[in-house]
């Protein structure tokens, strides 16, 4: 049976989305070096750099970087100034990404932070970094709520958060999961949920990419307290 949902995707895609040659090339790269296909569609791309244009975002930090992919679609809705902080701890990933930023016009946009991201978060935490406007959890699911708690940290009021692949083809739902990235989530929706912090929604996706989806959360106030 022909995949409706993909055939729609690709016709919108074919429609509306302006893929530069240097994310051509980066699929591409990262094909050629073995990376898993993980990387958000052109459509989601296009989405993630309207968001960036729309909400003005100057500073974005992304957890897990792959080949760079979502990175450069970040990069390329950010202003003059703007900048991204990836991070990403596969040596592989990491210097293919590189490839990939420095095949761009957004090399000097994009800061790869090497190493385990839990690490790097606290790093960014201890150094006093100036909080993000916008934020993509993207890596291992099963500590994203660490990621989150941590994310607080680098977060003002008007931060946006996102969190991606939610849905896995609705295994979300699974109330005695023993997989590890699905445990991730459903805490991740629990610290949304009972959070007085961030307002949140989930979006479900179709396309390209399977059946899937992701958070949205706006980070309305911060903790005063140092506890989490
Ligand atoms: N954002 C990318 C896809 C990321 S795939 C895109 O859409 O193009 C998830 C990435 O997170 C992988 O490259 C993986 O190596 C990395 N990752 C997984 N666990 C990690 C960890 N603990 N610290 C840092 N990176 C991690
Ligand atoms: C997987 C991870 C991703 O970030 C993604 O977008 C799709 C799939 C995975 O681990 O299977
Ligand atoms: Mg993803």
């Amino acid at each position: 049976m022909v995949n409706k949902y993909e055939e729609v995707d690709k016709y919108f895609i074919e429609k509306l989305v302006e893929e530069e040659d240097y994310l051509k090339k980066a699929l591409l790269n990262n094909k050629i070096n073995g990376l898993p296909p993980h990387d958000v569609s052109p459509s989601q791309g296009q989405f993630l750099k309207l968001l960036t244009k729309i909400s003005k975002t100057k500073r974005i930090l992304e957890i897990g970087t792959l080949g760079g992919y979502s990175t450069l679609w970040f990069a390329s809705g950010l202003p003059k100034d703007g900048t991204v902080i990836t991070l990403e701890f596969s040596d592989l990933h990491s210097q293919v990404a590189q490839e990939n930023f420095d095949n761009s016009p957004f090399s000097g946009k994009i800061e790869l932070l090497y190493g385990s991201a839990a690490e790097s978060l606290t790093k960014l935490i201890a150094m006093g970094s100036e909080p993000f406007d916008l934020i993509f959890i993207d890596a291992d699911k099963g500590n994203n709520p660490l990621y989150l708690n941590l994310c607080m940290k680098l977060s003002k009021p008007g931060t946006i958060i996102i969190g991606d692949n939610v849905v896995r083809d609705g295994a979300i739902l699974e109330k005695n999961s023993e997989d590890e990235r699905v445990i991730g989530i459903q805490k991740f929706l629990d610290i949304m949920s009972n959070s007085e912090h961030m307002v949140s929604t989930a979006v479900e996706t179709v396309g390209i990419k399977g059946y899937d989806g992701f958070t949205m959360s706006l980070v309305t106030s911060i903790k005063k307290i140092k506890d989490i």
